[in-house]
C-alpha cells in the first residue's frame, strides 16, 4: 500500500485538484484507491460530487468519536475510487483533541484496523501545518508537495520541509518528500519558468517531470462534482494528470528500493547537501528558499 500525503500550507497550490485527479487517474488504471479528505473545507468531498452537510459520518467521527474507519468509507462514481469524506465540523477537531494522548496518530491507528486493502491512499490536507496535517504525516510514508508556479510560491517552503524532517526524526521515520509538483504552469510566463527552475535547483530529481498546465477545465470540474476524466477527458488537464499518475506509479519501484535501504537515508544525504548549501549562503544572510 502506497500512502501519500499531499501537503502545502500555502492555500490554493493545487492540493485538492491533485488528490482528486491523480487519484482517479490511478483508479482508472485498475488500482484500488482511497482519498482521505482531511480538510474542513471538504473540497475533495465536494469535488467528487458529495454534499458534505448531507453526510451522516465523516473523518471527524474517526478522529473524535472513535468511529471505525470502514463505517465512514464511501464509494464514488469512479470505479475503484473510494473516499473518506470531510465536513465543516472537522474545523473544531484540532481544539477538541488538544488533551487527547496520541492525538497525532489517531488516523494512522484507525487505518490499521481497517479491513479494506487499498493500493494507493492519497490524503488531502488543509492549508496549515496543524494537527490535521500532522495526522497525515504520521499516516503517510510519502509526501507530495504541489507548488503553484507564481510569485509567492516559494514562501513558507522552508518551514514545510523542516516540519516534515521533524516528523521523520521524532514520529515516523518513513516520512519523506517523494515528489514536488509544479501546478498551474504557463510556459509563456517568465515567472512560471523561474519558479520551476528554482524548485528544480532545490529539490533536484524529486521534482516530477510532469508539470500541470494551467487549464480552465481543471478549475471548472469541481463545480460539476466531477473528476477531470468525467468532465473533460480530452483536456490538457486530463492529459497532465494521466501523465503524473504514470510517474507516481513508476516511482513505486524507487520507493520499494528505498524501504529496503535504511528508511531515512535519502533525506539524510539531502540534508547534508542542504547544510553545505546553507553554509555557503549563510554569508549572504538568507537560505535557498
Ligand atoms: N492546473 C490548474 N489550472 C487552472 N486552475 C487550477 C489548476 N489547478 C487548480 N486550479 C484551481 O485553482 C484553485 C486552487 O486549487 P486547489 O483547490 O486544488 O488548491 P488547494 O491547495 O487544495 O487549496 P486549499 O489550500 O484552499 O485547500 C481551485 O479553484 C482549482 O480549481
Ligand atoms: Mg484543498
Amino acid at each position: 500500500m502506497r500512502k501519500i500525503a499531499v501537503i502545502n500550507q500555502k492555500g490554493g497550490s493545487g492540493k485538492t485538484t491533485t488528490v482528486v485527479n491523480a487519484g482517479s487517474a490511478i483508479a482508472e488504471m485498475g488500482q484500488k484507491v482511497l482519498l482521505i479528505d482531511l480538510d474542513p473545507q471538504a473540497h475533495t468531498t465536494i469535488h467528487l460530487g458529495f454534499e458534505p452537510f448531507k453526510l451522516e459520518k465523516s473523518v471527524y467521527d474517526v478522529l473524535i468519536n472513535d468511529t471505525a474507519f470502514d463505517e465512514v468509507l464511501l464509494e464514488t462514481q469512479t470505479k475503484n475510487l473510494f473516499l473518506l469524506p470531510a465536513k465543516i465540523e472537522l474545523a473544531s477537531a484540532e481544539i477538541e483533541l488538544v488533551n487527547t494522548i496520541g492525538r497525532e496518530i489517531i488516523l494512522r491507528e484507525s487505518l490499521k484496523k481497517s479491513k479494506n486493502d487499498f493500493d494507493y491512499i492519497f490524503i488531502d490536507c488543509p492549508p496549515s501545518l496543524g494537527l490535521l496535517t500532522l495526522n497525515a504525516l504520521t499516516t503517510a510514508a510519502e509526501v507530495i508537495i504541489p507548488i503553484q508556479a507564481e510569485f509567492f510560491a516559494l514562501e513558507g517552503l522552508t518551514k514545510l520541509v523542516q516540519t516534515i524532517q521533524l516528523v521523520t526524526e521524532r514520529i515516523n521515520p518513513a516520512t519523506h518528500i517523494s515528489g514536488v509538483l509544479i501546478t498551474m504552469f504557463d510556459k509563456r510566463k517568465n515567472i512560471c519558468k523561474e519558479v520551476a527552475e528554482r524548485v528544480k535547483k532545490h529539490f533536484g530529481d524529486r521534482v516530477f517531470k510532469t508539470k500541470i498546465r494551467e487549464n480552465v477545465k481543471l478549475a471548472e470540474a469541481p463545480s460539476f462534482g466531477q473528476t477531470i476524466f468525467e468532465f473533460a477527458p480530452n483536456s490538457h488537464g486530463a492529459e497532465d494528470y494521466r501523465k503524473l499518475a504514470k510517474e507516481i506509479i513508476m516511482g513505486g519501484e524507487h520507493e520499494k528500493k528505498r524501504t529496503r535501504e535504511r528508511p531515512s537515508k535519502l533525506d539524510h544525504i539531502h540534508s547534508v547537501r542542504e547544510t553545505k548549501e546553507k553554509g555557503k549562503s549563510r554569508s549572504k544572510g538568507h537560505s535557498k528558499i
